[in-house]
């Protein structure tokens, strides 16, 4: 049995019988071969969808809180995990069975292309957040390759899945970009401007997932916007980041649950915010503030503009106890000991250590605070409080949290 000849038009066909070459095989598709058929973007525009990578995450979860409280409806992308992920979103998750509330949460994965444009076309969203990613430096010098796949490849997925489904002009992208793209910093502080000289193949696979984003905007005319925020935590971050392995060693030693915290390079810098401020960050970006209307979209830097080594976070959290370090030593034999008792709380591990390390991290937030009106609100020392009495409450109530 024959085929009937194929009507498809390829790109190698040199020219239709006119001899003009058939635009329609060409370059971008014809309109009508979007495969939605959407409202126009004033319309679309009136629902409030949004669709988030990462939502188990710190972010994802102070995130999904912010939407649903502005009334939008929330969709998010899990992980399929043995053990639960989503011990952060616990609070918000209803039974859709019993009680139907506007949050949802389907599997997918930043490395299944198909699962993204599927929930694309499902979900229609009005905006995207792409929060997901393999965020550990340190773990991703064991991991380059899966973290260049999520973190670089998956933004470009994702991008994608928006462009297949037609709605390149029905939907707004966040990026999740990083201060760890500056790494080597080439000049204090970082802004927009700054050039950027990762140091990581985390820091590598963002910078990947920076100029596609940007790309995007310029090829596609999409609105997608990077956020390059720096370091932001809360009682909510993932106990192997820094910040929240010193609040929750502090909380044991206290409960004398735990003899002494493990650290690795206590010299290094970091602007540390309260995660919560940034999140209406990400958000003010999406929704054009301080662009006049035929401006483009454009990227902004999150940041408090206070910068403070890891020693002073260790102090700082100790001291919320009432207790008091003295330092000695120096290299991998620095230790602290706490003045009242004598005991070392504090000693150096190389295994903490990074093959290279980003030494210092200062951010210039002057055009997100002029643009978009943002500003942080929790300062560092009510920071590193509300970390340790959170995990003061968690240690006395054996809370163990799977962050
Ligand atoms: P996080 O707590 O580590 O959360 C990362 C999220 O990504 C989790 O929900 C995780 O799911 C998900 N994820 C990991 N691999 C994935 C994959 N293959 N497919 C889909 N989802 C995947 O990170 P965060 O602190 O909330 O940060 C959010 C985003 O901002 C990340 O992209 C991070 O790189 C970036 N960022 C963070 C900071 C910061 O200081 N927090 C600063 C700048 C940029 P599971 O829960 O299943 O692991
Ligand atoms: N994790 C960890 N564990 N870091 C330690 C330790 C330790 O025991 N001891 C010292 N550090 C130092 C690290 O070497 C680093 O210089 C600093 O503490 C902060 O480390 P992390 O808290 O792991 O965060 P990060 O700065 O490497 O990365 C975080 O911030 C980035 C934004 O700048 C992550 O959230 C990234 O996803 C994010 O992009």
């Amino acid at each position: 049995m024959s085929h009937p000849p194929s009507k498809t038009i390829y790109p190698e066909q040199p020219s239709d019988k006119d001899g003009q070459r058939n635009k329609e095989g060409l370059g971008e598709l014809p309109a009508a071969f979007a495969p939605l058929n959407l409202p126009p973007p004033e319309e679309y525009f009136q629902r409030k969808v949004a669709l988030i990578s990462g939502i188990t995450g710190q972010d994802g979860s102070y995130l999904t809180e912010f939407l649903l409280e502005k009334g939008y409806t929330v969709h998010g992308i899990i992980r399929r995990s043995s053990s639960f992920n989503t011990g952060r979103l616990h609070h918000l998750y209803e039974d859709q069975h019993e009680r139907p509330n506007k949050f949802h949460l389907h599997y997918g994965d930043l490395t299944d292309s198909t699962a993204l444009v599927f929930l694309m076309a499902r979900i229609l969203p009005t905006e995207v957040y792409n929060l997901g990613a393999q965020s550990h430096v340190k773990v991703s010098f064991s991991l380059a390759e899966y973290t260049a796949d999520v973190d670089a490849i998956g933004t470009l997925r994702l991008l994608d899945a928006i462009r297949t489904c037609g709605l390149t002009k029905h939907c707004r992208f966040y990026q999740a970009s990083t201060s760890e793209l500056y790494g080597l910093v080439q000049e204090v502080p970082q802004s927009e401007t700054t050039p950027f000289y990762p140091r990581s193949p985390y820091g590598v696979a963002k910078l990947y997932a920076y100029w596609i984003t940007v790309n995007y905007r310029e090829a596609y005319g999409m609105y997608a916007v990077n956020g390059i925020l720096f370091n932001h935590e809360s009682p909510r971050r993932g106990r192997t980041f820094v910040t929240r392995k010193i609040t929750r060693a502090v909380a044991e030693i206290y409960e004398k649950k735990q003899a002494c915290l493990w650290l690795g390079n206590l010299d290094a810098q970091r602007d540390w915010g309260h995660a919560n401020d940034y999140i209406e960050g990400m958000w003010l970006m999406l929704q054009g503030q301080g662009l006049k209307p035929e401006e483009p979209p454009t990227d902004f830097v999150l940041a408090t503009g206070e910068t403070h080594p890891v020693r002073e976070f260790v102090e700082k959290a100790f001291g919320v106890v009432g207790i008091k370090l003295a330092w000695s030593g120096s290299g991998l034999d620095e230790e602290a000991r706490d003045v009242n008792t004598g005991k070392v709380v504090v000693k150096i591990d190389p295994q903490y250590f990074r093959p290279a390390e980003v030494e210092l991290l200062l951010g210039n937030p002057a055009k997100a605070e002029r643009m978009l009106g943002w500003k942080r609100k929790v300062n560092f020392e009510d920071l590193v409080k509300e970390m340790v009495e959170a995990d003061l409450t968690a240690v006395r109530n054996f809370v163990e949290d799977q962050n």
